[in-house]
């Protein structure tokens, strides 16, 4: 059978982590290469506790019926307060639960952008953002990006160029470069994309997981226009498996996007909300972020200990205050260290697959959550004498 694929499916290959991910199932393999949670913070026995509860509680019927695809009505309450306490300031109606930001992202850009419409993302960005563009034919363009983030010049006259629907964004830590953008940017996003008539997708996955340094406002809560979706997931901090996260927007745009969801699942499996919804109310969510911040910066400081003993001082990274990554440039093309790596048993993705253009062959990202602190210690060290070489 010669299958006729759409043309929007034709050309389009898994996404590079993924195959990555093949790779690295082997547990010999250190791998800096995926974006979990550690496996020692996920919450098993809380999970357990309140799906049995839930599950054998008055309502455990309704759990296992087809639900409302704006989400469970006591999540999105939950939800709502959960921003509120972030200065974002939402009622249950502006909340829209979906199946993971991935499916946030998705949803976005099928609301807003026909084939050949400009998105426009920072240089480097999330490479599933990237991904899902070329899935609806649009154009995603980088905008350059500083220490604080996506570099606001660059940002306006993109915009005037371009023209574009959209500007995606990672706030907190980016994925890939564990940046964060200051809260004056994010106060001149909010008014430049407003005046411009651009949406912001503000996709902010790893707030919680800050280990330095004082939170900042989202650029949801300077927003003046409704232009603005705010976007989060419980999946790094509760279970990446729940596929549960939240969109935060204006009515008209939830009652939008809400119509896209209906189309593509239905709704977000109850369980899985529900269980979401508990972790909130009972305050454990906040509980189970605080208990994993001690574990993620002692890793994060494990790994930039060690870049700086083993990697050549042609190496250059910064700190991250949070998130799960550091974004390193290194003295080698990526893909060439990449392959010399792995045959030491040492993963990580290559910088290329980050930038809209492919370019950033010479930049690495590690994930330093996954693996122990003396795997960290000596993946490093085989990384540090192959770039020595
Ligand atoms: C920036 C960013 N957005 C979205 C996602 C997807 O998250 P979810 O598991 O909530 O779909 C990830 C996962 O790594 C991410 O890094």
């Amino acid at each position: 059978m010669e299958y006729r694929f759409s043309e929007r499916m034709k050309n389009l290959r898994g996404n590079s982590i993924r195959e990555i991910f093949k790779l690295v199932e082997s547990p010999e393999v250190i791998s800096f290469a995926g974006g979990m949670p550690a496996s020692e913070c996920l919450p098993l026995d809380a999970y357990r506790t309140y799906t049995d509860e839930l599950l054998s509680g008055e309502n455990a019927l309704s759990l296992l019926q087809y639900g409302a695809t704006e989400g469970y009505r006591p999540l999105r309450e939950a939800v709502a307060k959960h921003v509120g306490g972030m200065g974002i300031k939402a009622s249950a109606e502006n909340v829209l639960i979906v199946s993971g930001a991935q499916q946030g992202i998705d949803l976005c850009y099928k609301l807003f952008l026909n084939e050949g419409d400009v998105l426009l993302v920072e240089d480097p960005t999330y490479l599933a953002a990237l991904h899902i563009a070329k899935t609806y034919r649009a154009r995603a363009i980088g905008v350059r990006s500083e220490a604080d983030g996506i570099d606001i010049v660059d940002l306006e006259e993109k915009i005037r160029t371009h023209r574009p629907k959209l500007l995606y964004l990672v706030p907190n830590f980016s994925n890939p470069t564990g940046k964060t953008l200051s809260e004056e940017k994010r106060r001149a996003i909010a008014k430049m994309t407003a005046e411009y008539g651009v949406i912001v997708l503000e996709d902010d996955p790893y707030r919680a997981l800050r280990y330095s340094g004082r939170h900042l406002p989202a650029i949801k809560h300077f927003d003046q226009s409704e232009n603005v979706v705010y976007l989060t997931s419980f999946s790094k901090t509760i279970s990446p498996a729940m596929r549960v996260g939240a969109m935060i927007a204006s009515r008209t745009l939830i009652a939008k996007l809400t119509v896209g969801k209906q189309a593509t699942d239905v709704h977000t499996a109850t369980l899985s909300q529900a269980v979401a919804m508990r972790f909130l109310r009972e305050g454990e969510l906040e509980r189970r972020v605080e208990a994993s911040l001690p574990v993620y910066r002692f890793k994060r400081d494990a790994m930039l200990k060690a870049m700086r003993r083993y990697f050549p001082k042609e190496a250059e990274f910064a700190e991250p205050e949070g998130g799960l990554f550091i974004w390193c440039k290194v003295p080698m093309p990526a893909r060439e260290l990449f392959l010399q790596a792995i045959s030491q048993g040492v993963a990580f993705v290559c910088g290329s697959d980050f930038f809209a253009d492919g370019k950033g062959e010479q930049y690495i990202r590690l994930n330093f959550s996954n693996e122990s602190v003396d795997r960290i210690e000596q993946g490093i060290r085989i990384l540090g004498d192959l770039l020595k070489r």
